[in-house]
């Protein structure tokens, strides 16, 4: 079998916050404040850090030396330029599209919602549905209005409350447009990351914190699950819905004990705990998928843990099959490759592709791919310097000064026709007949 059923899905993702630009939410003003940039100053200054470039990122404009790349700022003003942005999607192939709606437009206020915006958001999908692809949204892709933050975000009882009548409000004015629902975007990469590690909003270093967000992000999916439930069945509109689980695929280095415990641990924490929370609440499984991660924990050796990271292609197979047990259909909601020059996206693509096929024939019901990302983008604390588009974005200044601002000129990675072309034989045509 070298082909995929009709209707499968085939597009690529992005969230607000990392393309839309102009965005005010929580984020934004972490980038602003005086935290982050004392950080920052630290870092550029840093010798390990200038090392740990290649001369082509670091002469990239922006360099990761360079306190704007920081800044998501205009980001690629898809805000104004979607519809540029889904014609280059649909003559890539694109079926469908994964983005986010920015709750922190629709909601500026507390309990105030922004008709305009909402009108920004119909007329996105409205561009979707006249060019053919079917709109996958995201609820919570991470950013959240500066007054859900003020008011304890994430570790805030009311937080379930407020975030479900934000969805309420969109599935209220959407249900009729969009059947495929992702209320939140890898919370457990969210909570390891501001929580405990401490390196993005809100900057906590807490088990405990970690642990009631971890709590309330759970309760706030089940809840927010009923309600586009609800709305959906009262006007009896097709309604799926599910999250973006970000799943590694552990190995332990060796046979020794300690390794296979902590892979053990490290696979039950990362990939099982949150399914477990919000179990029965899932009408598919959403996979986010990158790396295998070597557990190589050494008591005395410097501690390699948890970050050994490693494209692939078997690990994502091992990933399709391990959610397969959840018995829902699945759908890839992220992968990609962070990669300039585009010298190992074309293969990546294509032997991830080929990883889905075999877990298909093996069972896993997977049934769409979202590549990560359509455009480069804003990649979180990272800035501007990774490169995940099937679609490069020039961020360089404008030549003629007086139009201020970056170029954002949109140029098509080989690798992105190469895709194009799987999606066209709906699979790839040197798979195996079974
Ligand atoms: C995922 C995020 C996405 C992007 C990719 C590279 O963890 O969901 O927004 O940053 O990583």
């Amino acid at each position: 079998m070298n082909e995929f059923p009709k209707g499968f899905l085939w597009g690529a993702a992005t969230s607000a916050h990392q393309v839309e630009g102009g965005n005010r939410n929580d984020w934004s003003e972490w980038e602003k404040s005086e935290v982050r940039s004392r950080e920052l100053e630290a870092r550029i200054k840093d010798e390990k850090f200038r090392k740990s470039f290649p001369a082509h990122i670091l002469n990239a404009s922006p360099s990761p030396l360079d306190p704007a790349n920081y800044i998501s700022g205009a980001a690629c003003d898809h805000y104004h330029r979607y519809e540029e942005d889904l014609d280059i999607a649909k003559s890539l192939g694109h079926n469908a599209h994964r983005f986010s709606i920015e709750w922190s437009r629709i909601e500026p206020e507390e309990g105030k919602f922004d008709e305009k915006e909402i009108e920004h958001y119909r007329k996105v999908i409205a561009a979707l549905r006249a060019r053919g692809m079917e709109p996958f949204v995201t609820l919570w892709h991470w950013t959240a209005p500066i007054w859900f933050q003020q008011r304890g975000g994430w570790l805030s009882p009311r937080s379930s409350y407020y975030f479900t009548r934000f969805v309420s409000r969109i599935a209220e004015t959407f249900s009729s447009d969009v059947q495929f629902w992702c209320t939140l975007n890898e919370p457990e990469v969210f909570i390891s990351y501001g929580y405990i590690a401490g390196i993005r909003p809100p900057q906590a270093k807490s088990i405990w914190k970690a642990a009631v967000a971890f709590h309330l992000l759970a309760r706030a999916h089940r809840s927010a699950y009923r309600a586009l439930h609800r709305v959906a069945s009262s006007y009896n509109r097709p309604c799926l819905v599910g999250i973006a689980k970000h799943n590694k695929y552990f190995v332990a280095a060796d046979a020794s004990i300690k390794n296979k415990f902590f892979t053990a641990l490290a696979r039950f924490f990362w990939n099982e705990a949150f399914m477990l929370h919000i179990r029965g609440y899932q009408d598919y499984i959403g996979l986010n998928y990158y790396n295998r991660n070597v557990i190589d924990f050494g008591w005395h050796k410097p501690r390699k843990g948890l970050y050994n990271l490693e494209i692939s292609p078997e690990g994502f197979y091992e990933s399709l099959i391990a959610i397969h047990k959840y018995g829902k259909p699945i759908y890839v909601l992220e992968n990609g490759i962070d990669d300039a020059r585009d010298v190992s996206r074309p293969s990546f693509i294509k032997e991830h592709i080929e990883a889905i096929m075999r877990a298909k024939t093996h069972g896993a019901d997977i049934r769409g791919y979202f590549h990560w990302s359509l455009l480069d983008n804003f990649e979180w604390e990272s800035g501007f310097w990774p490169r995940f588009g099937l679609v490069e974005i020039d961020y360089q200044p404008k030549a003629d000064p007086p139009r201020a601002g970056k170029t954002l000129e949109r140029k098509i990675r080989p690798s992105a026709f190469e895709y194009k072309k799987i999606i066209e034989a709906n699979g790839l045509l040197d798979f195996p007949e079974t």
